[in-house]
């Protein structure tokens, strides 16, 4: 068994970035720019926001975070977005999910401009995804295709199975799969007996937030797993969705969570958002 380490690969990216940042500001004097909107109060969005903002430090980004109360409503954060949207200094915007219950989160991701939409939500994004066009591609899903590179693991061919059907993850994974060439099934929190599908995988990617969801009567000898899952358990431990010191022992390659796909979520966002300031200096250069 070997662990997909996303720490280290991630520090490898940030490594990168931070030097195609230097280049980036002594050709042009640009400097990569990401808004982020946070709301409310939630502490795992805030520690998220923080982790995001301090990855943008470390590799010389600016960044600017737009702290909203709980109870803001849908005009004022459209009027932040529109601002965003039409300053110069801003590469990337992301706005921080879950959104309390008052916000149209659809209308909000629809009005990002598609080409700042680091998080890769807007439908065009989307739909650039779905059809194998060039795009922004939501961070999560792109760290782990980044993760299976690095380790030289090809999905071409291989019977994938993809547990959750979110827009931020499954269904992009899923997206991103199919556009590699392998064969993808989704399975759900509607799915019937799950263990008969993940039996036939040869790579399982699961994100739904259930501990211990995955256990090894579930899995084939040497299956890849990917464990996008993050939840915490009754002592205060982060803890992903796979039976890890179990299902470990019968797979080829498994991403440990946390120090797997989390990191690779972040420099994924480096990265998008990297490539969005460099689209906007071309931009600059031919006007
Ligand atoms: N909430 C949980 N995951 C994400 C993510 O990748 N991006 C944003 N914007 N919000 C999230």
């Amino acid at each position: 068994m070997q662990l997909l380490d996303g720490r280290k690969l991630s520090k490898k990216i940030e490594l990168q970035i931070t030097e195609e940042t230097k280049k980036l500001k002594e050709s042009c004097g640009c400097t990569p720019g990401l808004a982020v909107v946070l709301v409310g109060q939630d502490p795992a969005s805030a520690a998220y926001v923080g982790m995001k903002k301090k990855a943008c430090d470390r590799v010389g980004f600016y960044s600017i975070t737009h702290d909203m109360p709980q109870d803001i409503s849908q005009e004022a954060i459209e009027q932040i977005i529109i601002r965003m949207n039409e300053d110069p200094s801003i590469d990337g915007i992301l706005i921080q999910l879950p959104l309390p219950a008052q916000i149209d989160t659809t209308k909000l991701l629809e009005l990002v401009d598609p080409k700042k939409d680091v998080d890769g939500f807007h439908p065009f994004n989307v739909g650039r995804l779905v059809t194998n066009l060039d795009g922004f591609v939501p961070c999560t899903p792109l760290g782990v295709m980044e993760l299976l590179k690095e380790y030289d693991i090809d999905v071409k061919g291989k019977n994938c199975v993809v547990v959750g059907a979110s827009n931020i993850v499954g269904k992009p994974m899923a997206s991103l799969l199919l556009n590699a060439e392998a064969t993808v099934e989704i399975c759900h929190i509607h799915t019937d007996d799950l263990k008969r599908h993940t039996l036939n995988a040869d790579m399982i990617f699961v994100g739904v937030g259930v501990i211990n969801l995955i256990t090894p009567d579930m899995v084939k000898d040497d299956v890849v797993i990917v464990d996008i899952g993050v939840s915490r358990t009754k002592e205060g431990k982060l803890v992903g969705d796979v039976e890890f010191e179990a299902v470990s022992k019968k797979s080829s390659y498994i991403t440990p969570s946390p120090g797997g796909v989390g990191p690779m979520t972040i420099a994924m966002l480096l990265s998008n958002t990297l490539k969005a300031a460099k689209a906007n200096a071309q931009k600059k250069k031919q006007n």
